[in-house]
């Protein structure tokens, strides 16, 4: 009988070991746990997405899930649609399911310090990726990666400046309306500040401020609107790529040219992101005088920094993504923000093209 007891605790014991080490579920498909992780355990990772209001955001999203589609790894993707509430709800969602990792990509900055208290509370570690949150104790959350957005509209800026000065255009000749994006949200609030005080010390007139919510819809609406308001409106800034799509087609339908010929009364157009390939082309074109590049390649940053804390580390509190300028315009080559000189790329051939030279 002492005999039979051994060999069915060696037979438990090794389908234990051989399921430690075999296959598991992940993302719905079968993989080999133990590739990625040393531990050989699968890691679970609860993602709430703001929304899908643009190509960065689908962009950024398909990042998100490549970068966890097996190798060790559960991702239980969430998307907020837009709204914080829904994000809340996620987090407590992933909260009760005791996920090893929650990586928010949060839509505004307030209004979090509730609910990533319940999250430190339970011991799960929080990632904030893209936009920032503005909570009263940054222990809240391990780390963040994302995009310096004040600096991109600062570079925007300066390329205006320098494309302007370069044309003898009087700076109180500048009359622009900023289509701004969701308001509140980390893009929103350093994209319009790095507007706001270019147009104030260089003395710019801003005619409007108004949200075009990322949204190619709602940059037709805005444009559309601001065109009846205003007759001398020479710069539209576009917070982002799909806005201005919807810009530049409110522009043309209203009989207007767009371009960077200001001075010969064409309506020029400013943008963020360089993902959407119709901006894209439109950058090649002209009709985009100039894109600050948006990388929304997050999926595998994020991954690298739960596998620093996997491994007992800590990571960076803030992670910065090195970005470019682009613009067909040939006058300005280089700009230069904060004493540090940025070369002026001209557009990428393809969004490809610019991926693959952006995923650093
Ligand atoms: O937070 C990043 C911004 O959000 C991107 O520039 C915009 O396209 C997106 O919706």
């Amino acid at each position: 009988m002492k005999k039979i007891n051994e060999v069915v605790t060696l037979l438990l014991l090794l389908s234990v070991l051989v399921t430690g080490c075999g296959s598991s579920v992940v993302n719905g498909k079968k993989d080999n746990a133990g590739e990625g992780n040393d531990a050989g355990k699968t890691i679970t990772v609860g993602f709430s997405q703001l929304g899908a209001e643009s190509d960065w955001r689908n962009t950024n999203t398909q990042s998100m899930l490549d970068a966890f589609d097996g190798d060790g790894y559960t991702l239980i993707y969430k998307n907020g649609q837009q709204k914080q509430s829904n994000q809340i709800t996620a987090i407590r969602m992933f909260i009760q399911q005791e996920v090893d990792y929650i990586v928010l990509a949060p839509a505004t900055e307030t209004g979090w310090d509730s609910v990533l208290s319940e999250a430190k509370e339970a011991g799960i570690p929080v990632i904030i990726v893209d936009r920032r949150v503005d909570v009263a104790d940054k222990n809240l959350y391990s780390c963040w990666v994302g995009s310096d957005f004040e600096l991109e509209g600062r570079k925007v800026a300066a390329w205006i400046k320098a494309y302007t000065e370069g044309q003898g255009i009087d700076p109180s000749d500048l009359h622009i309306v900023n289509i701004q994006g969701s308001l509140g949200s980390t893009a929103q609030l350093g994209r319009t500040r790095g507007l706001a005080n270019a147009a104030r010390e260089n003395g710019w007139e801003i005619l409007a401020e108004e949200s075009g919510d990322f949204t190619e819809t709602k940059g037709r609406e805005v444009m559309t609107s601001l065109l009846k308001r205003y007759d001398n409106i020479n710069i539209v800034y576009c917070e982002n790529d799909n806005e201005a799509i919807g810009a530049i087609d409110a522009i043309e339908s209203a009989g207007k040219k767009v371009g960077s010929d200001i001075k010969h009364g064409e309506i020029m157009v400013v943008s963020f992101d360089a993902v959407n390939e119709q901006a894209i082309q439109y950058a090649r074109e002209g009709k985009i005088s100039c894109i600050a590049e948006c990388n929304p390649l997050h999926g595998p940053r994020v991954k690298a920094l739960i596998e620093t804390i996997e491994a007992g580390g800590t990571p960076e509190k803030f992670n910065y993504v090195d970005e470019r300028i682009f613009s067909s315009v040939p006058d300005v080559n280089v700009i230069i923000v904060d004493g540090i000189t940025y070369t002026v790329d001209a557009p990428p051939e393809t969004q490809s093209a610019a991926d693959a030279s952006s995923s650093g």
